[in-house]
């Protein structure tokens, strides 16, 4: 038996779609059509359709010309998508596909099916209504957001993104870290990416220094999360990162000031005792290049030489004729002269700084082996900070000149290391001590 499929008038009612004939030469008039098309355009009855010419239902000039350019060109229109004009004036979204036929008689016409598609266009529209929210939303967020696919190429970003990269948009898209930044920074971005696409696992409010395109630093911070399709596989990566620089360069004036106005201390307690003139600022030198070796970073270099400065600050509460007494001291002299850890650490306990700058001056005469003071510690209770301090403040004393007696001098200095290294004082930090003085066996060499 022959299949035979039948798609007649009413059987295209039943499924909404309008079905119409329509003439196009000699005459303009409908000459078919179902009663689908006057249900969709608001009418009562088909015969009402047949009082409109073809080109009557479309609501804009431009889109019926191009409806009729294209079906003169290629005879036929596939799906064009137009607004209908409704019985009530309001507009209705139909799609057209069309062909143009020309009888025995040459008589010219039109025939095709109109498909509602209001549904279809409303979805479309809240869609399109719903990506301009959220890219309204991400442009009008003050932080850098940015979305990269699973080989870190950027696929969407916002408006403060593209300022900080300093390029127009199109230059933006499917480019990397390293088309925008220094390449080691680009590097370490690259790798935290890698980290959350292989594992899934967000990387929370890093804090960064960043060297934008522009040529300026920024202190930043940093979240990125990972991207998943509906699967609940990782796709890409979203990143927002804010601009945190003001606060970082506000926090850095209000450290400033304090250092000031601690430093103005240390300047009294040099005129009060001229004889250890240039201690502290000796060791605080010594002490940042040993760190600098460590290769730590500025934040904790600052704290290490603000130490040095400020160490021996609790001496300015001891009497002078005992800090400075030639030979031997009584042991309540000597008491009271390991009392400066605990006054200067008292003194500063309760200011804010971004480092252990107390704990480190309180630690400063603990040794190894516990046999400092004031508490004894050992080992691995005493800072990184104050051992190296204990280091640099045994190299400067011993190197340095005093009135009651000739400086030492750089061998009997690095013997007293190199005999407590382990013991009292740690290995590796006396050893790159001797990597310091090994230049020269002048002091003034190395301190400057
Ligand atoms: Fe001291
Ligand atoms: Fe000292």
């Amino acid at each position: 038996m022959k299949n035979t499929f039948y798609l007649n008038l009413s059987t295209a009612d039943s499924l909404g779609i309008a079905l119409f004939k329509y003439s196009i030469f000699p005459d303009e008039r409908f000459i078919i059509t179902n009663s689908a098309l006057a249900l969709m355009l608001g009418y009562n009855a088909k015969s009402e359709i047949k009082r409109f010419t073809f080109a009557d239902l479309f609501v804009s000039q431009t889109e019926k010309e191009e409806f009729l350019g294209t079906l003169k060109r290629n005879g036929n229109v596939h799906f064009f998508e137009t607004r209908f004009r409704k019985s009530d004036g309001k507009p209705l979204w139909v799609a057209i596909t069309a062909s143009v036929i020309t009888s025995r008689e040459r008589d010219k016409y039109v025939e095709g099916i109109i498909e509602d598609i209001s549904s279809h266009k409303e979805m479309e529209e809240k869609l399109a209504l719903e990506k301009d929210m959220l890219q309204n939303l991400l442009d009008n967020m003050p932080d850098a957001i940015y979305f990269k696919d699973d080989t870190n190429h950027i696929i969407k970003f916002n408006r403060f993104y593209a300022k900080g990269v300093n390029l127009p948009p199109d230059q933006i898209f499917g480019k990397t870290d390293f088309d925008f930044f220094p390449a080691a920074q680009a590097e370490v971005m690259f790798e935290d990416d890698n980290k959350v696409l292989a594992t899934g696992e967000p990387i929370v409010g890093k804090i960064e220094r960043t060297k934008l395109p522009n040529g300026t630093w920024n202190q930043v911070i940093t979240t990125k999360i990972p991207m998943y399709d509906g699967n609940g596989k990782v796709t890409g990566t979203m990143g927002i990162t804010r601009d945190m620089t003001a606060y970082a360069n506000l926090e850095r004036e209000r450290v400033d000031m304090l250092i000031s106005a601690l430093m103005v201390l240390a300047k009294v307690l040099e005129m009060r005792d001229p004889y250890t003139f240039g201690h502290a600022r000796n060791v605080a030198v010594i002490a940042e290049r040993i760190a600098e070796k460590l290769g730590w970073d500025e934040n904790r270099l600052l704290g290490m030489r603000l130490a040095g400065q400020l160490h021996d600050l609790g001496k300015i509460s001891i009497p002078l004729d005992i800090l400075n007494k030639p030979g031997k001291l009584s042991e309540l002299e000597y008491q009271l002269i390991k009392e400066h850890v605990n006054k200067c650490y008292d003194l500063i306990k309760d200011i804010k700084f971004p480092f252990s700058l107390a704990e480190t001056i309180l630690q400063h005469h603990e040794r190894l082996d516990g046999s400092g003071y004031p508490n004894n510690l050992r080992s691995d209770q005493i800072l990184l900070e104050a051992r190296i301090l204990a280091v640099s403040d045994v190299l400067e004393s011993m190197t340095a000149y005093r009135p009651y007696r000739e400086a030492l001098g750089i061998d009997r200095a690095l013997e007293e290391l190199q005999d407590g290294a382990g013991k009292k004082y740690d290995e590796r930090i006396v050893s790159l001590v001797r990597d310091l003085t090994f230049s020269s066996p002048n002091r003034e060499f190395w301190l400057n």
